[in-house]
Formats: structure tokens, sequence, C-alpha cells
């Protein structure tokens, strides 16, 4: 038996990075159906490939996970193809350049708030309906180191990703007797394209944070899916609330 064994899962910013990884893992893992949410129609495109490719169901669907609208939609879409909703993993995000907090934009912080913490709060929302309809779920959704120690120069990705950790335990605490579980991951810093296209903008940032990466090196995405998977499946059946920190112990020294 695989750890998603027969489950209906969602991810989202499944079109790269962890989130790729994430789909195949619950591919492996024998889940009935994975959805691949992403705005990324090429991304998505590749991900369904590689999980059918290896013998697992899946589906892209283009969902912006700021549009309340869409993420209603995309539940409904599950349950009226699958019937049911198991496990999600609210994974899609951005990151910016840093800079001074005293010259943030406006228009900045608030499409970093909407990009990465109402998405969480809207895809929940909708989740939550499903699971608690049918009786049971699990939700992971995609922190960061940054959701306990400051990202210097990010202060709304800081802000937001703190905010995740917060309505992860607030979702957690209020359905912990209705057979749903929520809990969080919280990367470090980790091989996807979000840091690469980061590093290759900025060769000299690049160096200095490797020097100070335990082992001198980037996470990779399996390393931070295979967690969310667990956390999803019912090996995890009496972890609720948990930030589950994935990042080769940088912040929690
Ligand atoms: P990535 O850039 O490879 O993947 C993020 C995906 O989210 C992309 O495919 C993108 O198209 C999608 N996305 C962005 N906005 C969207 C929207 N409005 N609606 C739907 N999809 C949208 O990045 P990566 O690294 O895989 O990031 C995944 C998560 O991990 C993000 O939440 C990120 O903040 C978080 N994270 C990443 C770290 C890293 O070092 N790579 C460290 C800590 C956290």
């Amino acid at each position: 038996m695989g750890l998603a064994e027969g489950k209906v899962v969602l991810v989202t910013g499944a079109a790269g990075g962890m989130g790729r990884a994430g789909a195949e893992i619950f591919g492996r893992e024998g889940a009935a159906h994975v959805y691949v949410v992403d705005v990324n129609d090429a991304g998505g495109a590749e991900t369904v490939a590689a999980v059918t490719g290896k013998g697992g169901a899946a589906t892209f669907a283009h969902v912006d996970v700021t549009d309340e609208e869409a993420v209603a939609a995309l539940v409904a879409r599950i349950v009226a193809e699958q019937g049911r909703l198991d496990c999600a993993w609210n994974n899609a995000g951005i990151t910016d350049v840093s800079g001074p907090f005293s010259a943030l934009a406006k228009d900045a912080w608030d499409r970093m708030i909407a990009v990465n913490l109402t998405s969480v709060f809207l895809c929940m929302k909708h989740e939550l309906r499903q699971m608690e309809a049918q009786g049971g779920g699990a939700i992971v959704n995609t922190s960061s180191g940054a959701g306990i120690v400051a990202a210097p120069g990010l202060p709304h990705y800081t802000a937001a990703k703190h905010g995740v950790l917060g309505i992860t335990k607030a979702a957690a605490q209020e359905y912990n007797n209705r057979g749903i579980r929520v809990n969080a991951v919280c990367p470090g810093m980790t091989d996807t394209p979000m840091i690469r296209s980061w590093f290759d903008s900025s060769p000299e940032v690049a160096k200095a944070t490797l020097a100070v990466m335990p082992g001198g090196r980037l996470g990779q995405p399996e390393q931070v899916a295979e967690a969310a998977v667990w956390l999803c499946s019912e090996s995890a059946g009496w972890v609720s609330g948990l930030s589950m920190v994935v990042d080769g112990g940088f912040v929690n020294r």
C-alpha cells in the first residue's frame, strides 16, 4: 500500500519545483487521481506527463489561486469528476527581489499577500467545506523558513509565510475533531525554478547564500515533497497543526 493509495489529491503550484515533485510522489504512492493546479499551462502539462508516464492518473487545472471563484470551481470540478477530495497541498507561491523595508511598494505588498497568503486561505476555505461534508481529509500548506524567522529584505514574504503558519494552526484547531488534519511544511532554500532565477540574477548573493547553507548546498524539491505527502497520509494520522521544517537544520539552531 502506498502512502496515498486511492486518494484524490490536488497540488497547487504543481507546474514545476516542489509542486511537480509532490504530484509525482503522490502518483508513485498510489493516488487515485492527482489534480495539477497552476497558471503555467506548459509546465502543468509536463507535470501531468511525468505522473501519467509512471502509471499514475493526473489532470491539469488552470487556476489562479488568488481568484476565489476559480478555486471554488476547482473543488466543485474535482468532486464532480471523482466524488471527493482527500488531500490538498496548497503550495503555489512567488518571491520577490529583496530591498529596504521603507522602499517596499504597496502594490508589491498586496501582490505578495494575495499570492502567498490569501490564496492559502481561499484554498483551505473551499477544501475544508468539502472535506467536512465527506467526513475527513488532510491539508498541507507551504510556508517557509521565513514563516519562522525573517527573510532579510523581504518583509512581505516574511509576513505572508508567518501568516500561513497562523491560519494552518487556526484551521487545525477548529477541525481536529472533524477528521481533518491541517499541517504546514517550511522548506529551506530548495533547488527549484524560483531559487534558480533568483540565483541567476545575482551570482554574488547565490554564493553568499550557499556558503551558509547546511553542507553548502540547496535542498531538493523531492525532499520537501516527501514530507508533504507523508503529512497528507494516514501514517501522519495523529499529526495536526505542525510546522514541519525541511531545511537540513538551518533554522532550528
Ligand atoms: P516555483 O516557482 O518552482 O513554483 C511555484 C509555482 O506556483 C509555479 O509553477 C507558479 O506558476 C505557481 N503559481 C504562482 N502564482 C500562482 C497563482 N496565482 N495561481 C496558481 N499558481 C501559481 O517555486 P517553488 O520553489 O517550487 O515554490 C513552491 C512553494 O515553496 C512556494 O510557496 C514558495 O514560496 C515556497 N518556498 C520555496 C523555497 C525555495 O527555496 N524554493 C523556500 C521556502 C518556501
